[in-house]
């Protein structure tokens, strides 16, 4: 990895669409928070990695969408970026939450982002969507919620701008 950035994106959100779609099966499901959300794109050289949060209130921060570009899958991209974003909100919240599909690989993801399961909400997926979602091989059936406690800023070693499209 060379020098990667990470661009706050304010304009144009849906340029993002094609790989926020790895993240989450439907568009319209993605128009319910891409606006009012914070997008930011990682760059090592062209676009690795998206992730979308959204402020719920209560001090409360959630990951709505992460995905890193399946051609650049485990290079570390997006454990680097959910860690520039926990650095980006630190001192100003006290907690990121996340839910996502009960699948081995992507819990193991997020527990070595420093992220540990508060509950499950059974069927959510079945009872969701009217055709099966698939990941990593597995139907989704339960919905899988965690949570990383923020604590102060740490430095990061990746520079973060704010970048138009
Ligand atoms: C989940 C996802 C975002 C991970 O992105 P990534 O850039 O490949 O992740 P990283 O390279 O930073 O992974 C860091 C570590 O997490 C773990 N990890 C990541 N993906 C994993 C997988 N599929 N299976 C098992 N462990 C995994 C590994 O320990 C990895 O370190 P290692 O490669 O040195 O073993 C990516 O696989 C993705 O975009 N998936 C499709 C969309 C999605 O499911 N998003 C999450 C739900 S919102």
């Amino acid at each position: 990895m060379n020098d990667p950035t990470v661009c706050f994106i304010v304009e144009n959100k849906r340029d993002f669409l094609p790989l926020l779609l790895l993240g989450d099966e439907r568009e319209s499901d993605i128009a319910q928070y891409l606006e009012r959300g914070d997008l930011f794109a990682l760059y090592d050289g062209d676009l690795k990695s998206v992730c979308v949060v959204t402020d719920e209130g209560g001090g409360v921060l959630e990951i709505q969408n992460l995905a890193t570009d399946i051609r650049y899958q485990r290079q570390g991209y997006a454990s680097r970026l959910v860690g520039h974003v926990a650095n980006h909100y630190a001192g100003r919240y006290d907690k990121i939450i996340l839910g996502t599909g009960d699948v081995p690989g992507i819990l193991s993801f997020y527990e070595k982002c420093g992220f540990s399961i508060t509950h499950k909400i059974a069927d959510y997926f079945t009872e969701h969507f009217d055709y099966p979602i698939i990941e990593d091989g597995i139907i989704l059936k339960d919905k899988v919620y965690l949570e990383m406690i923020i604590g102060s800023k740490n430095r990061t070693n990746m520079r973060g701008e704010t970048c138009n499209t």
